[in-house]
């Protein structure tokens, strides 16, 4: 193997130990008897902090093209699950995650249809271990009595998806007035 190949592949591996301290925390059961196939899970990342606060808009002060994502949380049988929670945290457009007064952090409570809807800004990116990560949402879905699901949410069209990424994970996109919307159905399993 020529030295630049292991050099590489030295990369990928240093990568995927940073980037995969992280438990995978919630492999997703594969099951085609299921009307609706479970959100694929991702690494939560370094970067969480547990207990923000409610709020539906993320980085109002901050500058930023707008972004709104909408869909609901579901069951493996599609039934909406009311008042789930989606705990969001992300990068503001330069790709920098704030650590104090949870800007960029917010949980999300759907409502009775299980119905959500995240009013942000688009997310930047930002290197990790050398590597250029693709801009993403992080997600943590739970409910009352159910474990949370943890995963990210990726876009189309970006040059930098890297092997974390799923092509059930990113979003399509429109666009109208300068916000872009996107629709994300997260489906989890209840026992
Ligand atoms: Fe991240």
């Amino acid at each position: 193997m020529k030295k630049k190949t292991v050099g590489m592949a030295a990369s990928v591996i240093l990568v995927a130990v940073v980037l995969g301290t992280f438990v995978w925390p919630n492999p997703v059961i594969q099951n085609p008897s299921f009307a609706c196939a479970l959100t694929e899970g991702n690494p939560q990342g370094p970067y969480y902090i547990p207990g923000a606060p409610y709020k539906e808009k993320l980085g109002e002060s901050l500058e930023g093209q707008k972004l709104i994502i909408s869909g609901q949380v579901l069951n493996q049988h599609c039934d909406p699950i009311p008042e789930a929670i989606v705990d969001v945290w992300q990068t503001d457009s330069n790709g920098n995650y704030y650590f104090e007064d949870f800007t960029l952090r917010g949980k999300i409570k759907a409502d009775k249809y299980g119905q959500y809807k995240l009013e942000t800004i688009f997310p930047g990116k930002y290197s990790e271990a050398g590597f250029m990560r693709p801009a993403h949402i992080h997600v943590k879905i739970s409910a009352p009595g159910l474990l949370s699901h943890t995963t990210q949410l990726y876009f189309e069209g970006d040059e930098h998806h890297d092997f974390f990424v799923k092509p059930s994970l990113i979003l399509k996109l429109d666009e109208k007035d300068g916000t872009r919307y996107s629709d994300f159905d997260f489906v989890i399993f209840t026992p």
